[in-house]
């Protein structure tokens, strides 16, 4: 560790660099740019539709006619990429709507793309919005039986290719995803289409709010044989090391804020992008603390959103985003500090 040379008050006075706004910052050591945003989407089978989540204020779901000039509105705040959530009109056992060429996602991405072509499109890999059970796969003896999703995983991820995606986030921690989603593009000839994974994703109450949103809460019980244990540090190593070496372009931590460990630890090991999912619950949160008057809502925001960059964020995923962009282009956010 280095030690100042005269470490004794008086000469040291730290409070020197924080006596004027100028000075702190000059000298600040994280920044939160426009570029470091991912904004989540909702999108529900139907038309004209943009209905907002109950436990998510600000946060809705559109169809597919709707949600351009939502991107367009992100677009236009500078945002530079959006991450699809799929409601389909019916689900099944195995959750087909993900793969099928007229699906939710698959309607959602050709609107997008004709529509503001430039946006990246990153799609959730998954099956739990799609699936009548609301597991992630396929359910054999009351469990996701692993290895039979992976092929539905290989359908969904070479449809959502095939419909313009410009990256995969498989979401679901099953073992061998991502070596099996790679595999599926690279045969079909995307190559080139990188995986996001969400390789350290922990079993979290912080899911809540975005449950009900995307109507994906599991009917019968709950994730934990394969969402990770919250207590658990090593394994998440294990988990992105595993990814790394099955293919995965840019790994994940989910959820942020009460796994900031995780996210410094994947930064510092590993020499890849690091991704940080401020979910539904972090934002739920902060939101109910706001309209009960309890804390400054803005302030939480900017302070939270600055922590998972702080803790080596290269992207945060997050429903703040439009909010915080805003205070970014308005300058507004240079305020709290
Ligand atoms: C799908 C998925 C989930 C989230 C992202 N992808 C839900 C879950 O695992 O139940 C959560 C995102 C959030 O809470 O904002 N598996």
């Amino acid at each position: 560790m280095f030690l100042f040379p005269d470490s004794d008050f008086p000469v040291q006075r730290p409070r020197r660099l924080r006596l004027k706004k100028p000075l702190r910052d000059l000298v600040r050591e994280t920044h939160l740019h426009l570029e470091d945003l991912v904004y989540p989407i909702f999108v529900q089978e139907g038309e004209g539709l943009k209905v907002e989540v109950p436990s998510m204020p600000g946060i809705y779901r559109f169809s597919p006619d709707t949600v351009v000039d939502e991107v367009k509105e992100v677009r236009d705040l500078g945002i530079r990429a959006v991450i699809l959530f799929g409601i389909p009109a019916r689900k099944d056992e195995v959750g087909s709507d993900s793969w099928s060429d007229r699906g939710i996602i698959q309607k959602t991405l050709e609107a997008i793309k004709r529509e503001v072509p430039e946006m990246f499109v990153i799609t959730d890999v998954c099956f739990c919005e799609y699936t009548s059970h609301g597991h992630c796969g396929v359910v054999v003896g009351g469990d996701v039986d692993n290895d039979l999703t992976l092929e539905n995983l290989k359908k969904q991820v070479v449809s959502h290719a095939e419909h313009g995606a410009d990256m995969v986030a498989p979401s679901g921690m099953t073992d061998g995803m991502v070596k099996a989603i790679r595999q599926a593009l690279d045969e079909a000839g995307f190559k080139n289409l990188p995986i996001m994974a969400y390789s350290a994703k922990y079993a979290s109450a912080f899911y809540g709010p975005f449950r009900d949103a995307a109507e994906s809460a599991p009917s019968f019980g709950d994730r934990r044989t394969y969402q990770m244990d919250p207590a658990n540090f090593r394994e998440a190593f294990k988990e992105i090391y595993l990814d790394l070496l099955e293919g995965a372009d840019v790994v994940m931590v989910k959820p942020a804020l009460a796994y900031l460990d995780v996210i410094k630890m994947a930064k510092e090991t590993f020499p890849v992008p690091v991704a940080a999912y401020n979910v539904s619950g972090e934002y739920a949160m902060i939101k109910a603390a706001e309209r009960l008057g309890w804390l400054d809502g803005k302030r939480a925001m900017v302070e939270t959103l600055y922590a998972i960059k702080r803790a080596g964020a290269d992207l945060i995923l997050t429903y703040f985003a439009k909010e915080v962009a805003k205070m970014i282009n308005d300058r507004t956010v240079e305020n709290f500090f």
